[in-house]
């Protein structure tokens, strides 16, 4: 019987965050600290021919006005050698996109450096520009990660047999990561040693990124992250501030502190990836599916490679014996994109169930029906079983509680009042991914923990659910067990990312956990007289303060005891956790079906999400309360997604217009109703010890398709291309 896992347990960081004692990376306090403030290009592609500095120079507090022509050369390969990377900035006078780092000002206060940043003087000599997918469409080129993957079966020749096609194109504008932390570094260095807070989801990575960076040994940065405010991938690749503050500390020997405004956080960190997706399926007259031919399209920048693997996932949902699912890139003349919540699963996904619905139109079939007729019940990518998979429950479980079976097909046969309503549905997969992760366990002969890796918790309850996981398996309290994370000093874990951290740090917790078990064993049957002696570490656990067999509580020893006796104050474990080799025989994926009721007011084309049923199978729930949260969380973006999010630029100037979130809308209350998240747990042996799937990023991936569904069911308009704004349904 579980102590804590399985049970709804309130965050153990939740005090230290309202009371403001969590500090987050701008609120350090470091003596002597100097702040930048970043310069931004004004023009979208070119050189820049001169960079007058001297206004800003001259500027009350001013300490230093860094440009690519003072600032010192970062990364291995020198700029001339190739176009320089995203993350060094000032290495050049080449201008990449609009809103490009070109000059860091230094000065004693914030305000000082931001209003010398204004008299920074620059001239251009600008070039021709294409920031619009829509006009760099035939420059597209195979994505190297997933050009591997050749066609399934013979989709051509199947499509052409279908006694069914449907065929259609979806579009997916540029979407903003808006987390209510912007992106901040303080930097210092001690001699030829670097400390940097940095708003990151992975210490790690930009401790390897700055020592090739500056060219110092890795040892020597330590790279510190203990709370972040939210993140959704935008901190997942190092950016551009922390190599650009590092710098400008070492150059000044003097600390320095980097803070983006809101307008900078659009260029900052990159975005989602602006997706077309042509999508055409066959089916038989019974509905089932003989083709998917799903071509995708999104945009990187101009010198740097990006793939969002939108067609990775939804190659594994349907049973389909002929699928063509390639991906191609064109490059603009934007900021490089990067990973934004549920990668190219929410936007492949989105294309998919809409097509979905369209072919449950066209062969006058049930949407939902449809899915089951096409139900996978292995994976149809590798042909291997699932290590486990709950979906068919899913659909069952929300269609009975959504009430589905009374809808009428019919688009705008439903009524309330004035406004149509729509009811749609949807499916949403995730992967199971688990990643190499390493996490230390101190237990005191006191019965009380320390345990550390370093990870990230960029909102989804990391240090609730690590403390519980160590609880769980030391046998103590909550209160007693003190879980950190965020630090170059702890144990490495991977990025926090991918809806993998449970998997794979809170496997390195267990497995230290259990190696210290196994230990506590060895000291106790030193001891002729002992209690456990024959029994096997498997065969015994740790509970308040005792060893004892598993399922006979009379036979166990003291452990404080026993620590004393064998002259042991604490034992230090360091587990390293790695993926078993039992996985690769399965395929291991999360799932979900989505239900959505949307009320439209006709003569304003006004869309309201009154109400949505989210079902969802991933593995374990540790923590109920905090998984909730992530699902919701998710149904909430992915309302965000489908009606309001999109960044808009201007192509003839290459600057984005809403910057700001008064014109970059996400879901405020108002915009939320009823939501009900519903977990429909699977008991998986095989893919963590755990028994755990990721949630986070699952969360969303149905949503936007079910919500077009629904409003196409309300207003019989088929919107193919997000958000669905107002005017799109005049
Ligand atoms: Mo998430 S896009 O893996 O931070």
């Amino acid at each position: 019987m579980a102590r804590y896992l399985g049970k709804e347990t309130t965050r153990v960081d939740g005090v230290a965050k309202v009371t403001g004692k969590a500090k987050y990376t701008a609120e350090f306090q470091v003596p002597h600290v100097a702040y930048g403030f970043i310069v931004q290009s004004t023009v979208t592609k070119g050189r820049i021919t001169a960079i007058d500095i001297r206004g800003a120079e001259q500027a009350a507090g001013v300490v230093r006005v860094f440009t690519h022509l003072n600032a010192r050369r970062l990364g291995k390969k020198a700029a001339a050698e190739g176009p320089p990377q995203w993350s060094w900035p000032l290495q050049s006078d080449r201008v990449f996109f609009n809103g490009q780092p070109i000059a860091l000002v230094v000065a004693e206060t914030y305000e000082q450096a931001r209003h010398a940043a204004r008299l920074v003087k620059v001239s251009y000599q600008r070039e021709a520009h294409s920031t619009d997918l829509e006009t760099v469409l035939d420059r597209a080129q195979p994505d190297p990660d997933t050009a591997k993957s050749v066609p399934r079966g013979n989709p051509t020749a199947a499509l052409q047999a279908a006694a069914i096609k449907v065929q259609s194109e979806y579009r997916i504008p540029i979407e903003h990561h808006n987390p209510i932390e912007p992106h901040a570094a303080i930097a210092f260095w001690e001699g030829e040693h670097l400390t940097i807070f940095d708003k990151t989801q992975n210490v790690y990575g930009v401790q390897e990124h700055l020592a090739e960076g500056l060219g110092v040994p890795a040892e020597n940065i330590r790279v510190v992250s203990p709370f972040v405010g939210g993140a959704f991938g935008s901190s997942l690749k190092p950016n551009y501030y922390p190599s650009l503050t590092a710098m400008a500390a070492r150059e000044l020997k003097r600390p320095v502190k980097v803070v983006f405004t809101r307008a900078q956080m659009f260029t900052g960190h990159g975005y989602r990836p602006q997706t077309i997706q042509k999508v055409t399926l066959g089916a038989d007259r019974s509905g089932k599916l003989q083709a998917i031919v799903h071509e995708a399209f999104h945009n990187t920048s101009s010198f740097e490679p990006f793939s969002d693997n939108t067609t990775g996932f939804l190659k594994q949902v349907y049973a389909c014996p002929n699928l063509h699912a390639p991906l191609k890139v064109s490059a603009t003349d934007l900021a490089t994109p990067t990973w934004m919540r549920a990668p190219g699963a929410v936007s492949g996904m989105f294309a998919l169930e809409s097509a979905m619905d369209e072919l449950a139109y066209a062969l006058k079939i049930d949407p939902l029906q449809l899915r089951l007729i096409n139900y996978a019940e292995v994976d149809p990518e590798s042909g291997k079983p699932f290590s486990s998979k709950a979906l068919r429950e899913c659909y069952r479980l929300g269609a009975e509680k959504f009430g589905w079976k009374s809808r009428n097909p019919e688009p705008r046969s439903m009524r309330d009042g004035k406004l149509l309503v729509g009811w749609g549905m949807a499916s949403s997969v995730w992967g199971a991914l688990q990643m190499p992760a390493s996490a230390r366990v101190i237990y005191r002969a006191d019965g009380t923990a320390s345990v550390t890796s370093a990870t990230s918790d960029i909102g989804p309850g990391t240090y609730t659910v690590m403390s519980m996981i160590a609880a769980e398996f030391l046998g103590l309290r909550l209160d007693q067990v003190k879980f950190e994370l965020g630090d170059t000093r702890q144990p490495q874990a991977p990025a926090q990312g991918g809806s993998w951290t449970t998997s794979s740090v809170g496997s390195a917790v267990r497995g230290a956990a259990l190696t210290i078990t196994a230990k506590l064993l060895d000291l106790a049957n030193r001891e002729a007289a002992s209690p456990l002696r024959g029994i096997a570490a498997t065969d015994v656990e740790m509970f308040d303060g005792r060893l004892r067999a598993k399922g006979d509580p009379s036979r166990f020893v003291d452990i404080a005891e026993i620590m004393r006796r064998t002259g042991t104050s604490e034992i230090n474990e360091v587990h390293n956790s790695t993926p078993s080799p039992e996985r690769a025989k399965y395929a291991s994926l999360a799932h979900g079906a989505q239900f959505v009721e949307v009320k439209v007011d006709p003569d304003l084309g006004t869309i309201r999400v009154t109400r949505v049923i989210e079902i969802t199978a991933c593995g374990k729930i540790l923590n109920p309360l905090a998984s909730h949260s992530q699902e919701i969380g998710g149904v909430v973006w992915g309302i965000g997604m489908a009606l309001e999010e999109a960044t808009e630029v201007d192509h003839r100037t290459g600057r984005i217009m809403n910057a700001s979130l008064q014109h970059y809308h996400v879901p405020v209350n108002a915009d939320i109703h009823a939501i009900e998240t519903i977990f429909v747990e699977e008991e998986d042996t095989i893919v963590n010890p755990l028994g755990v799937k990721g949630m986070g990023e699952l969360g969303m991936v149905g949503i936007p398709a079910a919500i077009a569904n629904a409003v196409y069911h309300a207003t019989g308009k088929r919107i193919r291309d997000l958000p669905i704004t107002p005017e799109k349904l005049l």
